[in-house]
């Protein structure tokens, strides 16, 4: 705690007050009614309470910051005073000890092994990874139109996240391991949720089997990552992937990471990185499908530079509406809804009194459904990203976090999500199949549920 407060950056107020917020325990108290509804309770605190507000949830006192001010000073301006904290110590459960779960040296070493594979000339190099990946894809799409078929996207984005990762970082591909893998995820990415602290925020009737299935499905992903590592250490795996980053790596004081911290590492990058690509893509496809006038202005932008070849990360300059469409997608459905801390030290934010060892919860969320800075913020409108209009503030948009804590594979993300997208509304028209209303889930991601059933129908041109 000494050595936080030797770095924190004192915000000067001479009477910080307590936040606003509900009376009582959120969960138990005036808003039970939202319990079952957990984004439209952030919404609603934020629009009730402001930019910071204070809660009870169960046991623990909680501040939800959305303002740009607020959020800024917690990640960007007094980050050492804020640790990973209780809620995220649920996912080490599943995440293990890893670069999303640490904070510290422990947490340095880690980012410093896979920082250079997300840097932006490499990614850009392996941009044929994914457009080569895309089109594997095309190849299961074509039949699935011909045969007037619908099909999930869901699992197919999914499956296009984990092909690239896989290829790109890990020097295999994921998806010779998908069936084994596929179950383990979708079921731990629920149960996480449950086992961790973050339980709270769920109904309590969720059955105790979900603990005991927890354990058979680590051991699956604990298996799958073992066997990409001894492959590695067998010498059978690529010299430029992270795993023999990993394998050649240390700690600051020269200790080489253990086989279980490797392991946490390659879970990490895997469940943090597919998870969330694969609901961005399955987001922004389904968008585009909804607002026809967004798809023909896209189509047109795709055709009008592209002249139907398959584009390359040099075009993406070029696609400027491409890329409006993706923030726009990025803001209405941020894949990471949330994200909490723990105070090391009493702070002082937007002029609250926050004390040591609570909890701050981070909702993208709420934020960026925030009408004091997203008018309308239920309209889905890609014009909000014209580079001739005046960008969001830094803090009111942040779907990769900000402060040393951003997101690694923001650049990957990013890249992935404008050539999967161009490629996929050059090609099809998705038009979702009747009868199936979207809605958002808040699970560890946010996931389009109960599935996004489209028609896939090849475009003419
Ligand atoms: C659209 C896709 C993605 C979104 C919306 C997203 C969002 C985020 C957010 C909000 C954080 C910050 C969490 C916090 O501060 O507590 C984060 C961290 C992280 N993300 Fe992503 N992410 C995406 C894709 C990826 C990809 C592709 C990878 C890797 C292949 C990845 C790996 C990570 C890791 C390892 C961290 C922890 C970084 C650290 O603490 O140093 N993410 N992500």
């Amino acid at each position: 705690m000494t050595e936080a407060r030797e770095d924190h950056v004192v915000t000067q107020q001479p009477t910080p007050k307590e936040a606003p917020g509900p009376q009582g325990s959120v969960l138990f108290g005036a808003l039970s009614e939202f319990k079952k509804d957990t984004l439209r309770l952030l919404v609603e605190l934020r629009r009730q309470y402001g930019g910071v507000s204070r809660m009870k949830m169960g046991p623990y006192l909680v501040h939800q910051v959305t303002s740009p001010e607020a959020v800024k000073h917690v990640l960007q301006d007094n980050p050492r005073n804020y640790v990973r904290g209780r809620f995220y110590r649920g996912f080490t459960l599943f995440f293990g000890r890893g670069m999303l779960t640490t904070d510290g040296p422990e947490w340095k070493a880690r980012r410093a092994v896979s920082q250079p594979f997300f840097h932006k000339p490499r990614l850009r190099a392996g941009a044929p990874v994914i457009t080569d990946t895309v089109g594997q894809l095309f190849d299961k799409w074509d039949g699935v139109a011909d045969r007037g078929e619908q099909l999930d996207i869901t699992d197919d984005m999914m499956w296009v996240a984990m092909g690239v990762l896989g290829r790109l970082l890990y020097g295999v591909d994921l998806r010779d391991y998908a069936e084994r893998l596929l179950p383990s995820v979708r079921f731990s990415l629920k149960a996480m949720i449950i086992t961790g602290e973050v339980k709270q925020m769920l109904p309590k009737w969720i059955p105790t089997r979900y603990q005991r299935e927890l354990k058979r499905h680590q051991a699956v992903l604990n298996g799958v990552m073992d066997e990409i590592i001894d492959l590695h250490r067998a010498g059978g795996g690529s010299p430029d992937s992270v795993v023999t980053a990993l394998l050649n790596g240390q700690h600051a004081e020269g200790r080489p990471f253990t086989q279980r911290e490797i392991r946490a590492e390659l879970k990490t990058l895997f469940l943090a990185g597919h998870e969330t690509t694969g609901c961005a893509l399955t987001w922004t496809l389904y968008a585009v499908s909804q607002h026809a006038d967004v798809r023909r202005r896209l189509e047109a932008e795709l055709a009008e530079v592209l002249d139907g070849r398959a584009p390359t990360a040099d075009d993406l300059a070029d696609l400027p509406y491409l890329r409006q469409v993706v923030d726009e997608t990025l803001r209405m459905y941020p894949p990471i809804w949330l994200f909490p801390r723990d105070t090391v030290a009493d702070d002082v934010i937007a002029g609250y009194h926050v004390p040591a060892g609570t909890t701050v919860l981070i909702p993208p969320y709420a934020a960026h459904h925030d009408p004091e800075h997203w008018p309308n913020p239920e309209a889905f409108d890609p014009e909000r990203f014209c580079p001739a209009r005046k960008a969001p503030d830094r803090y009111a948009y942040f779907p990769f976090g900000g402060g040393n804590r951003k997101c690694i594979g923001m650049d990957l993300a990013l890249l992935e999500l404008q050539l999967v997208v161009a490629m996929v509304v050059q090609r099809y028209r998705l038009d979702l199949a009747g009868g199936n209303p979207v809605r958002a889930a808040a699970l560890v991601s946010l996931r389009p549920q109960p599935q996004v059933m489209m028609a896939v129908h090849r475009r003419k041109s």
